[in-house]
């Protein structure tokens, strides 16, 4: 990228989370099935990781199956599982090699025992890799997300008083990883869709109406240049921030 155009680097998002949303209508724009859609929306992720790395993202969370999901067709619902197996097996040595962190978000219980197996190697086998931690939300939901935080601390025996921000951000599947700065959503559609509701409570948000599959790194410097254009004041006043 011309350096010239590049944001500076402490105006870089560390990281950005995306709402990778239009795949469907991406596809029948084309006359081709939905699940069409969601395979170019798979090819995409290479140039969006490229994009991360240029522009020194170090977080990346993408919303690829939500708990609403399995109310899809099951055609579609297998498609996506079988999409996420795909892409372990054709992806994940070349991940490894680039130095990506793969981490899973949600819950694996109810994936078939086969997927749940690839998706723990995944994250056994680059859980030493710092480059770029790249976050799949699969079977994931914020609320779910937060029923489950509340049930392990009961289980934990942790005391009312001693419930904060800060514990509560211990419990959840993003434990360790920081808040994101970015939320992207693409395809034109302006809600949170249960995405990192607890996360986000400070994240400044970019909507675009491009699908997906065309969400190209030039779009991705996009977001990142608006980006860093918002003075992020965190409920206080421009005075105390700048
Ligand atoms: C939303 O578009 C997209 C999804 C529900 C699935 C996103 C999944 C991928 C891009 C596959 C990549 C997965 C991995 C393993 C990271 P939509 O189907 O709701 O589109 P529409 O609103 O146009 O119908």
């Amino acid at each position: 990228m011309d350096n010239e155009k590049r944001p500076k680097p402490e105006k870089i998002p560390t990281h950005v989370a995306i709402i990778m949303d239009g795949n469907g209508r991406w596809a029948l724009a084309r006359g081709l099935p939905r699940i069409a859609g969601h395979r170019a929306g798979t090819e995409n992720l290479r140039r969006v990781l490229e994009g991360c790395g240029e522009l020194g993202i170090k977080y990346l969370t993408l919303y690829a199956f939500s708990t609403e999901n399995w109310g899809r067709p099951a055609e579609e619902v297998r498609g996506l599982m079988s999409i996420l197996e795909d892409v372990i097996d054709s992806e994940l040595e070349e991940l490894h090699q680039e130095g990506v962190q793969l981490r899973h978000i949600g819950l694996l219980d109810q994936l078939e025992p086969r997927l749940r197996e690839k998706v723990k190697y995944a994250v056994e086998l680059t859980k030493n890799n710092d480059r770029l931690i790249l976050n799949i939300a699969f079977n994931y939901g914020g609320r779910d997300e937060i029923v489950h935080a509340i049930r392990h601390m009961i289980r934990d025996g942790v005391k009312a008083e001693e419930v904060t921000d800060e514990l509560v951000s211990r419990y959840l599947f993003t434990s360790g990883v920081p808040d994101p700065d970015l939320v992207i959503r693409t395809s034109g559609e302006l809600r949170i869709s249960n995405f990192l509701i607890w996360q986000a409570a400070y994240a400044e948000w970019y909507f675009t109406p491009v699908y997906w599959p065309d969400f190209d790194k030039d779009e991705l410097r996009k977001a990142v240049e608006e980006y860093s254009t918002r003075e992020r004041r965190y409920g206080l006043v421009s005075a105390q921030v700048s």
